[in-house]
């Protein structure tokens, strides 16, 4: 790495998250919705796009309309759903842009429909159903009035249905299997009926791995692309790989004498004579401000000392003596022998994995391998 240029950055190797996508498609051998909402789970949204429709992924799920436009604006030529709310105003583009929309209630499906006629050509929605998750979605009692409704409707085009498990990561509970009973109970009823539409959808990563009855005709991972599990109790078999590193540049190492304040409050104060480093790091980059946090340095874990500043933190480097100026800090991922990992950021900062790769801020430089 050229540490001229860079002070603190994550390595994003695409490779691994090619592998993934591959590792998803032999394990459902369904079609591939990646979820690369919240800009690729902070690995960066564009990059990551390109590198699941290599590997073989159909669709591309995001969020918010803005991050579809974004995918088409940048040329991504797959399927793509916003999984979550669009704000009718920006239907027309939705339409223009042959982007997919969640469908929750019929309201919703009459105003998008005056929006849409103010374009030429048809708006593709997916019916989103509740069946246990509490969030969006229309009722199953619901759902046959309401496609009977819109089957042949002028502008709205239901292309697919699908619902989202709650518990899909406890496979101790049956939380997954009523929500499934549920949704098959309804979708037997709609074939009856002529009314289902031809794509059904229902699999997060978790349901990947715990739930194969649960595959139907697309699959809809996030986390398992990253190379990350979706839960302590649902782990991604060993053949996945993560694919994000963190890393700074140590930019100063200093020998404070004891008795010496480090950082705001000086709550840690040196004990004897210390060897303290610091790394420009801090809780704007997306590092939380919590104590007994641990980094890489020289290939052993070290502990980081006093309280984390917006932009820096100090390291407690009397175990690698040898440390100096431009030494290369392992924040997430390994180095030499040893691992710092998702999971072991989120059980310190009493969060998930996922909140920890998502809070990576935009002023990481993202560098990208395995293209
Ligand atoms: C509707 C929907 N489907 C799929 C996913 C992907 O979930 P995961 O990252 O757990 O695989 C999400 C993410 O939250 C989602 O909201």
């Amino acid at each position: 790495m050229d540490i001229t240029t860079y002070s603190s950055w994550l390595e994003i190797d695409l490779g691994a998250i090619k592998h993934n996508v591959k590792e998803i498609i032999k394990m459902t051998n369904t079609e591939v919705m990646a979820v690369i909402k919240a800009n690729g789970y902070g690995h960066g949204v564009l990059e990551v796009a390109r590198a699941v429709v290599d590997a073989g992924a159909t669709w591309c799920g995001v969020a918010r309309m803005e991050e579809a436009l974004n995918l088409r604006n940048a040329g991504i030529k797959a399927q793509v759903m916003v999984l979550g709310y669009s704000p009718a105003g920006l239907i027309p583009d939705a339409v223009r842009n042959d982007i997919h929309v969640a469908i929750y209630d019929l309201d919703m499906a009459k105003l998008y429909a005056e929006q849409a006629k103010k374009v030429s050509g048809k708006l593709k929605a997916h019916l989103k159903v509740e069946t246990g998750m509490g969030r969006l979605g229309m009722p199953s009692e619901q759902v046959p009035d309401f496609l009977s409704e819109v089957h042949n409707d002028d502008v709205i085009q239901i292309d697919g249905i699908f619902t989202h498990f709650a518990r899909a990561d406890e496979p101790q509970a049956d939380s997954a299997k009523q929500q499934l009973g549920k949704f098959k109970l309804l979708l037997t009823q709609l074939r009856d009926k002529g009314l289902c539409p031809k794509m059904v959808h229902a699999a997060n990563s978790a349901a990947v791995i715990n739930t194969p009855e649960a595959y139907f005709d697309l699959v809809r991972p996030g986390i398992a692309i990253y190379g990350l599990d979706p839960s302590p109790d649902t782990r991604l078999p060993e053949s996945f790989k993560p694919a994000l590193t963190w890393k700074a540049q140590l930019i100063s190492v200093r020998d404070f004498p004891p008795g010496h304040g480090i950082s705001y409050g000086s709550v840690y104060v040196t004990s004897k004579q210390e060897r303290i480093g610091v790394i420009p790091v801090g809780y704007g980059d997306g590092y939380r401000r919590e104590p007994g946090q641990q980094v890489l340095v020289r290939g052993q874990l070290v502990d980081v000392v006093g309280r984390i500043c917006m932009d820096q933190c100090m390291l407690q480097l009397d175990s690698v003596p040898d440390a100096v100026v431009g030494d290369e800090v392992v924040l997430l991922g390994q180095q030499g022998e040893r691992t710092i990992t998702a999971n072991d950021l989120a059980s310190r900062w009493g969060t998930i994995n996922y909140e920890v790769i998502c809070g990576l801020a935009d002023r990481l430089p993202r560098l990208y391998k395995g293209s």
